[in-house]
């Protein structure tokens, strides 16, 4: 998972268009305006989606200047120490803005907000209002406490909660790719992680929701879902029954994945994050079988060493992690995977970082997400363990696993080299309006000359010419 910042386009009248198509109705204006800033993970920037259409709904509209905004929202994260303090430095620039504009909402949302609790108000003096994930629709509720002169908190988690019957709106949105966010929570209690407290318990959403969501995405003009879960293998829903009928059979990923799937041979999908411990091969048999699921697949490993793998409760070890990866190679020949690595938990020693090392070397990933442990308050290692690795060694240790990834990065993309690869259109490349921009099957981003018999949206066959550490270069063939 990325942690990057974006912020939200201005809702205009395309958009408004676009909300129309996601049968919305139409907002009356209340002349506020709402801006919203994204941290941390996929999961919560499309959140930010759902927040952007409960306020519209309500008669906000959105700004991409927070000068500007009446309210003011940041989505946070608390993944790492450093997330947080992102969070902090950005919410002193709000300060300044609120001192121009007295009357201006800060609200704190997400999972730093679940993890501080009103602690936040007593410690940013700033923030009129707290909002955990699972509490977006109190919001509307919430801003009018603030009106009336309170300030407001709400961090109930939920064991329902998934907004499965509201309609994302769109932000920052090229029109091609969207994310689906098919489950919340997370059950697994990986030892190093926040997020089984901040996001609560999991849960699946209604697979009928998710279906028609791809499906009014595709007759928008999108081309790419990516299907999102803390851990979607675990996916699992079953329809609530009246009294005395039969209870349905639950509905599988595998299951969901085949039926969002056939929505559209044109539309691509995709999914994160998988769990080594959950992966099945009928999942994989489905990939097989679907040409438009995209062939490839994050699997984070976190580490290559058995009794670390332990400690972290991560619930496999070395040997299977190498069984599912060899599973994905025969099933899938020619599969995408990338990984999220951790160096320097609690008691690593020299060896068992070389075993990450060696699982590298192994699976030769395509892309890595890769830190340096941040013990996390609260969690199962902090309460267990001495974070006893010194900064340096961390450091030191993960400076090694990116340099071995961007070796891999760089073969991964040479392998493509001097063949044709399906490349889904995206947009335009970022150093020029010459050049198309879209990733291939294994998520490599390729750029290639612009070719007016297509556009943004269609799918081209392009010929791989050469390769930089992280881009493809190409050109159209017919
Ligand atoms: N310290 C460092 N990295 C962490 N991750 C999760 N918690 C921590 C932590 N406390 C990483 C894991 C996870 C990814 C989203 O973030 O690798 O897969
Ligand atoms: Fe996403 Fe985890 Fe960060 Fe929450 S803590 S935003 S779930 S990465």
């Amino acid at each position: 998972m990325l942690e990057f910042t974006h912020t939200t386009k201005e809702h205009d009248e395309a958009r408004q268009g676009e909300a129309l198509l996601l049968e919305k109705e139409p907002a009356k204006s209340n002349g506020r305006k709402l801006y919203i800033e994204s941290y941390g993970c996929q999961m919560n920037f499309s959140d930010s989606e759902i927040v952007a259409s409960i306020l519209l709904d309500n008669g906000f509209e959105t700004t991409k200047n927070y000068n500007e905004a009446d309210v003011v929202f940041i989505n946070t994260c608390s993944i790492r120490e450093n997330a947080e303090q992102r969070v902090r430095n950005r919410l002193k620039e709000f300060e300044f803005a609120k001192k121009n504009n007295p009357g201006m909402i800060v609200g704190v949302l997400g999972c730093m907000a679940e993890r501080l609790k009103a602690k936040f108000l007593e410690e940013e003096k700033l923030v009129d209002v707290v909002v955990g994930p699972d509490a977006y629709r109190d919001l509307p509720n919430l801003i009018a406490q603030v009106d009336d002169g309170a300030r407001s908190v709400n961090v109930l988690l939920s064991r329902e909660e998934t907004y499965a019957d509201i309609s994302p709106v769109r932000l920052n949105t090229n029109g091609i790719t969207a994310f689906i966010s098919i489950m919340r929570g997370c059950d697994n209690m990986c030892s190093f992680c926040v997020v089984p407290f901040t996001r609560g318990r999991e849960r699946s959403r209604d697979p009928e929701s998710i279906v028609k969501e791809a499906q009014d995405l595709f007759n928008e003009g999108y081309r790419e879902v990516t299907l999102l879960g803390q851990n979607v293998d675990s996916y699992k829903y079953t329809a609530a029954v009246a009294e005395g009928e039969e209870p349905q059979k639950a509905v599988s990923f595998s299951d969901l994945l085949a039926r969002v799937a056939e929505v559209n041979p044109l539309l691509r999908i995709r999914f994160s994050t998988s769990h080594p411990k959950d992966i099945t091969d009928e999942v994989l048999y489905t990939m097989g079988k679907y040409a438009n699921i995209c062939k490839y697949i994050h699997l984070p490993v976190q580490s290559g060493s058995s009794r670390v793998l332990d400690l972290m409760n991560r619930t496999y070890d070395r040997d299977w992690y190498i069984n599912r990866v060899d599973a994905i190679n025969r099933i899938i020949p020619g599969c995408g995977i990338s990984t999220d690595i951790i160096t320097g938990f609690c008691t690593e020693t020299e060896e068992e970082h070389q075993e990450t090392l060696s699982m590298m070397d192994y699976v030769k990933y395509d892309y890595a997400f890769m830190f340096a442990y941040s013990e996390r308050p609260g969690t199962l290692a902090a309460k267990r363990f001495e974070d006893d690795i010194p900064e340096d060694i961390k450091k030191r240790r993960l400076t090694e696993v990116v340099a071995k990834q961007r070796i891999h990065s760089l073969e991964r993309l040479q392998n493509f080299v001097g063949k044709t690869q399906r490349i889904l259109i995206e947009g335009f490349s970022k150093r020029s309006d010459k050049d198309y921009a879209g990733r291939n099957d294994q998520n490599a981003m390729a750029v290639f000359p612009v070719n007016a018999a297509y556009k943004v949206g269609d799918y081209v066959q392009v010929y791989i010419d050469s390769c930089t550490s992280a881009t493809l270069i190409g050109r159209i063939v017919d």
